[in-house]
């Protein structure tokens, strides 16, 4: 390890999902308070934080190949790991990569900054403990950010779903209190946020008292964020079915700024299979929830997450799924080979799916969804509509922003980045569609 003088430029390197993101911007707004600032495009980092994803194989693979080469010839730059490998396999990562200075795993990395002149004394450390909220009473205001903004409102899960590491690596499920929430956010939309994606593993599971004590769930956030006035979209992912409540739905109805977006992970069309991943909800009520969910928004555009070749999967399994694909109609959607997770249930079962036929289900399920995104794309076409401007195109005068139903909007006319504008969708691609811009709705 590194053990000289205290580093100046820091880079930090998020991978997995949008939290990971969020716990990224907070970590660099430490640094920043610490005198440290970003290192440049193109340029080495005195230290590198390598903010880890542990959701599917390899992921430990990919920290050890990525500290190789940051440490190739004579470079020599501080490394933290931090994030779910972090939190998983942190003892091991010490053990095996002395390049590495600091292990910091996602409920401990507000002691960044101390791990930090500790390690610019030599001293080498592991930090991953789980106390629950501590991090963000803590961390540093909220500085600029992008017009869409991410705000961790919950973390962590009791779920346990038999194949997946995030209740080990999260931790238990919590929910931030209400009156920190609103402060992040409009400290947020003060900084140039007009759209917050609200954020939790089990987003839906959010639970608080508002300000005059009354208990309310991510519906009653929601409501509250909404009064805001700068603030012009609002959205939250990820959800779990089994703790949809009729309030949330409702509030797609009534919420304007509440944008006609649900993603909603079912994993498989099979019952069977929902059985054996500890999903406790059946395909017949996840259907049910969608209904209620486009009875008050019709235009509600859905999303989900797929697994192929759980352990025990059969033919009949897969076409299950591919029925409810056809009967959902996704607008966007993930879908993943299982991959067996160390210490979870689902790696010890029998009957795995051979890779061949993984392979071949995902490509079968991927060409329905694709299908299915384009035509919703399709769908869109002709139509105007609300663009917030989030970056420029590749082309001059292009801009890229998202339509309400997270379309990626490609358009050239005079625009600026956080702008809201209405375009008209011109033409429509299976990731993209193209449009002309046709007026600012506000600056
Ligand atoms: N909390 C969210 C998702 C967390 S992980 C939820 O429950 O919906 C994101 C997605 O990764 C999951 O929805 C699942 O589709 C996928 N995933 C998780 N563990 C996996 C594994 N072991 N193999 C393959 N995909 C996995
Ligand atoms: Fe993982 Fe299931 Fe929890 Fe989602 S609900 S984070 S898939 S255990
Ligand atoms: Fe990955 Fe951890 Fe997120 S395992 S998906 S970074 S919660």
């Amino acid at each position: 390890m590194r053990n000289s003088e205290t580093p100046k430029t820091y880079r930090v390197k998020s991978f997995g999902c949008q939290m990971n993101v969020y716990d990224g911007e907070r970590m660099a707004e430490m640094l920043n308070d610490k005198g440290l600032s970003p290192a440049a495009e193109g340029d080495d980092a005195d230290l590198v934080v390598l903010n880890t994803c542990h959701i599917r194989e390899k992921a430990a693979e990919k920290v050890y190949s990525d500290i190789g080469r940051l440490t190739k010839g004579d470079k020599n730059p501080m490394i933290a790991v931090a994030g779910c490998v972090a939190q998983a396999e942190g003892e091991e990562i010490m053990a095996r990569a002395p390049a590495v200075g600091m292990v910091v795993g996602p409920q401990a990395y507000h002691r960044l900054p101390d791990m930090l002149d500790r390690a610019v004394k030599g001293e080498r450390g592991t930090d991953t403990d789980m106390p629950a909220n501590a991090k963000f009473d803590v961390l540093p205001q909220r500085r600029r950010v992008g017009p869409s903004a991410f705000l961790t409102v919950q973390e962590g899960c009791d779920k346990f779903c038999t194949y997946c590491v995030v209740p080990y690596t999260r931790g238990a499920e919590i929910s931030r209190p209400f009156t920190d929430l609103v402060t992040e956010a409009d400290r947020l939309v003060a900084n140039g946020a007009r759209e917050i994606t609200l954020l939790g593993q089990n987003v839906n599971a959010w639970s608080g008292e508002d300000a005059t004590g009354h208990e309310i769930g991510l519906d009653g956030l929601i409501r509250a964020l909404a009064a805001l006035p700068d603030l012009e979209r609002i959205r939250y992912t990820t959800s779990h079915p089994n703790d949809m409540s009729e309030g949330l739905i409702a509030a797609h109805g009534e919420v304007d700024k509440l944008m006609p977006y649900l993603h909603l992970p079912v994993q498989s069309g099979s019952d069977r299979i929902l059985k054996a991943m500890n999903r406790s909800h059946t395909t017949q009520s996840y259907l049910k929830l969608l209904d209620r969910f486009r009875k008050v928004r019709p235009d509600i555009a859905l999303s989900g997450d797929f697994i192929v070749g759980f352990p025990g999967e059969t033919g009949k399994d897969f076409e299950q799924t591919l029925k409810l694909v056809d009967a959902v109609g996704y607008a966007q959607a993930y879908s993943f080979k299982y991959s067996p997770r160390p210490g979870t249930p689902a790696a010890s079962m029998d009957n795995a799916v051979p890779k061949e036929v993984m392979d071949e289900r995902l490509q079968r399920l991927q060409a329905a969804l694709n299908r299915d995104q384009l035509a919703f794309n399709q769908r869109s076409q002709g139509q105007n509509c609300d663009v917030l401007v989030e970056r420029q195109g590749k082309l001059p005068g292009q801009w890229l922003g998202k339509s309400p139903w997270l379309q990626s909007v490609f358009f050239t006319g005079e625009a600026a980045i956080g702008d809201m504008v209405r375009v008209h969708l011109a033409q429509a691609g299976p990731n993209s569609l193209r449009g002309e811009l046709k007026q600012t709705v506000a600056a």
